[in-house]
């Protein structure tokens, strides 16, 4: 396994965004309510890109359909109406030293 640093852990806060490209896979570090998660760059529901997504609450909310993700458990947001939509699944994270990262191999 490899350890692919993505950014300097002081980086990370509140509303933190970042998109990574790491061995062909397109990934994104999110932050908010004080929940770091790293995630695949495409919606689970049509595979839009989530580059520009909002954080709020703990959640991303996907720009293509407005569906929002909790960072919590991955779960969508509105009950019956999303209830065939898959959620989030986050990537394992670790912290090396001062950097943040994934191990991939
Ligand atoms: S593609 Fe993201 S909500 Fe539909």
């Amino acid at each position: 396994m490899n350890f692919y640093p993505l950014d300097d852990t002081c980086n990370l806060r509140e509303g933190y965004l970042k998109c990574f490209t790491i061995e062909g896979k397109e990934l994104l570090l999110v932050q908010s309510n004080g929940l770091i998660r790293l995630i695949d760059n495409r919606c689970p529901h049509d595979g839009y890109s989530l580059k520009k997504a909002r954080l709020s609450n703990g959640c991303i909310e996907c720009p293509k359909h407005r569906i929002c993700f909790q960072l919590a458990d991955g779960s969508p947001l509105g009950g019956e109406a999303v209830s065939d939509v898959p959620g989030l699944v986050p990537y394992d994270l670790v912290e090396e030293g001062e950097k943040i990262g994934i191990l991939l191999g």
